[in-house]
């Protein structure tokens, strides 16, 4: 495994607000989960797959890969313990490890191969960003602006994000806060995140609106 993804699909989808666990909501008649690891390993950059999902439901997931080179495992009680709970079953001989969320299920293979690149290229941490195109201010307590924000420094993130193995884990191990992504466990302990072109495509389903988008993109055929 020269290539490994770690999926956390452990969540519960409480912003969404579906009956299942978020990762196993279908879009089009998919299970998300299963788009996202779909577009990992067609993007040919990846060699195998972890997905972390709730304990209750690893026999479920397990059911859902038994095609491709993918392994299930137990997720934990946050983001980053899910991530962690991949990567301690990742195994020998991983150069490179994406990260990738479940709940961007229609993330272009695109979007895989240009991260991978990155870290094959080198780069310790790589992320893929998009232009903020919303003004953006920063406000006080009460909801008035103080100030507003220099967009054209502004990047949002996105995932899949890409490391060297050996940076990934030492980021884990040294970073002690639980944050939202991983390339921040590689800030925290003062190394650098570069960053590629992300997609439009790669968005995050968080509330049913990202759910209904997501549904219309795939009517409309193009992806
Ligand atoms: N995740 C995970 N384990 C957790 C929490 C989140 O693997 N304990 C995963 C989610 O399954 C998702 C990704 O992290 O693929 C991004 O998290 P988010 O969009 O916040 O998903 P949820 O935590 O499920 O949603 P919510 O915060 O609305 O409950
Ligand atoms: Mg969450």
């Amino acid at each position: 495994t020269g290539v490994l993804a770690v999926v956390p699909a452990a969540g519960s989808g409480e912003r969404l607000g579906a009956s299942a666990p978020k990762a196993f909501v279908e879009v089009a008649g998919v299970p998300m989960v299963r788009r996202a690891v779909d577009g990992l390993l067609d993007s040919g950059a990846v060699d195998r797959v972890v997905v972390a999902v709730p304990a209750a439901l690893v026999p479920e997931a397990a059911g859902l890969f038994d095609d491709r080179p993918v392994t299930v495992v137990a997720g934990g009680a946050d983001r980053q313990a899910s991530v962690f709970a991949g990567l301690a079953s990742a195994g020998s001989g991983v150069h490179a490890v994406l990260v990738h969320d479940a709940a961007r299920p229609l993330t272009p293979p695109s979007v895989v191969r240009r991260v991978v690149d990155a870290v094959m290229a080198g780069c310790g941490a790589v992320v893929p960003v998009i232009p903020v195109s919303d003004t953006v201010k920063r406000v006080d307590p009460d909801g008035v602006v103080v100030s507003t924000v220099d967009r054209s420094a502004l990047r949002a993130v996105q995932t899949p994000q890409g490391f060297l193995a050996g940076e990934l884990a030492r980021a884990h191990e040294l970073a002690s806060d639980p944050l939202t992504d991983d390339a921040g466990l590689v800030e925290a302990i003062g190394d650098p995140v570069h960053t590629v072109e992300g997609d439009p495509l790669a968005f995050k389903i968080t509330t049913a609106w990202d759910l209904r988008i997501a549904e219309l993109l795939l009517a409309g055929a193009a992806v």
